[in-house]
């Protein structure tokens, strides 16, 4: 029999990786602080967009839900996930208070008489979980940071089938543990990367960064050849034939958005301000995203007639997700529909729903299937 494991925080991340887990055999103890979000957990009548929830959660059978943080300190739990939200704050770094909060209720507890592990799988800022574990170790807990490289609209995939397992593990033997856990749920052979808690909190927003950066230059670079006339593709193509940088998120497109990259590759500034070092890749980035929605702009403007409808679809920031946030199309979309171009906007349901509360009549909607 596998063991129990608790989970602090059941949203988008915790909810899917509580699913994977309880699906191959753990006994699954989710803590929220939602009421009715875990009523609908608790009588399987949530609905979720994310793929595959709903019916893994239709099937469950040793998971169960609560509001009382207290469930978590049980002998039978010695790894205990937290993913609880990480805001990001105006200058770019995250806001830890969700998890804070979380710890100082844990502190009000009895300590657990065996060595209890928190593995933080929210996104932090380097630093934050030695600290969080110099804390927590004088009363039996130890910390680990195991964030996730999942995108919304396909997290159950995405955590079933990583790249990469990245472990800053507290010691061997959690690291160990923690490595246990994913084997024993991941479908394909990932790599297991296992290092210091502060070099697992870089690596994670690193990886982001880098991402941001390969798609701002695959645009800006196409940006460029189509000044001098030429095809962008060709250009593209051949740059990413050479081994060295490979093609994968080097195509020409709309910029970079979501509610993951554009945040983490800000939060790559800060992460050098608290060291004294000047990093300006990350801003670099982000002024050439904008840039690049600035062309499209005036490649509209000079190929496109006023009284000419402009049509924009899939506004989301990744086919099958419901997310608008940083969508560049749609930020696009607005762009031109102050510049009192005709713009229609089709998607789903609830995508037209969600701009229409915070547009009104800027655009006209088609929708373009119900969900
Ligand atoms: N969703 C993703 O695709 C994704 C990808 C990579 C990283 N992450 C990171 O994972 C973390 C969580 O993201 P998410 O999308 O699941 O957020 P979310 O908002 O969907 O879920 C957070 C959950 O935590 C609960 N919560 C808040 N305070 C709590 C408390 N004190 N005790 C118990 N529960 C509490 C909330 O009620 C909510 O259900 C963030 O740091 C995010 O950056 C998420």
């Amino acid at each position: 029999m596998k063991a129990k494991i608790g989970i602090i925080g059941i949203g988008r991340l915790g909810l899917c990786l509580a699913l994977n887990l309880e699906r191959v055999g753990f006994t699954i103890l989710g803590v929220d602080v939602n009421t009715d979000y875990i009523q609908s957990i608790q009588s399987k009548t949530l609905t979720s967009n994310e793929p595959l929830v709903e019916s893994y959660l239709n099937d469950v059978e040793k998971f169960t839900v609560s509001t009382e943080l207290s469930s978590i300190i049980d002998p039978e739990i010695q790894l205990v996930f937290i993913c609880v939200s990480t805001p990001s704050k105006i200058d770019g770094s995250f806001d830890h208070s969700a998890i804070d909060n979380v710890c100082d209720e844990i502190l009000k507890l009895t300590p657990p008489k065996n060595k209890t592990h928190l593995v933080i799988n929210s996104t932090v800022m380097p630093g934050y979980c030695n600290s969080l574990n110099e804390r927590m170790s004088q009363h039996n807990y130890t910390v680990s940071y195991n964030p996730e490289f999942i995108a919304q609209g396909s997290i159950i995939k995405d955590q079933q089938f990583p790249n990469q397992v990245l472990i800053g593990e507290a010691s061997e033997d959690v690291g160990n543990k923690i490595e246990a856990v994913y084997r024993s749920f991941c479908k394909n052979d990932p790599l297991y990367s296992r290092m210091s808690r502060t070099e697992a909190e870089i690596t994670k927003l690193a990886v982001n960064c880098f991402l941001t950066t390969k798609i701002a230059f695959a645009n800006s670079i196409g940006d460029l050849t189509i000044k001098h006339g030429g095809n962008q593709n060709n250009v593209l193509a051949a740059i990413g034939a050479d081994e060295r940088i490979g093609s994968n998120f080097l195509r020409y497109g709309f910029g970079y958005g979501g509610p993951c990259l554009p945040r983490d590759n800000r939060a790559m500034k800060k992460v050098a301000e608290q060291v004294d070092l000047e990093l300006p890749i990350s801003e670099a980035t982000d002024q050439s995203n904008d840039l690049h929605r600035r062309f499209q702009l005036e490649k509209f403007e000079q190929n496109q007639a006023k009284d000419e409808q402009i049509v924009f679809s899939e506004l989301t920031y990744k086919t099958d997700s419901d997310i608008i946030e940083e969508s560049q199309r749609l930020k696009l979309a607005t762009d031109l529909a102050h510049k009192g171009y005709n713009v229609l906007l089709k998607d789903r349901k609830n995508v037209i729903e969600q701009i229409r509360i915070i547009y009104e009549d800027l655009f006209n909607y088609e929708v373009l299937r119900d969900d």
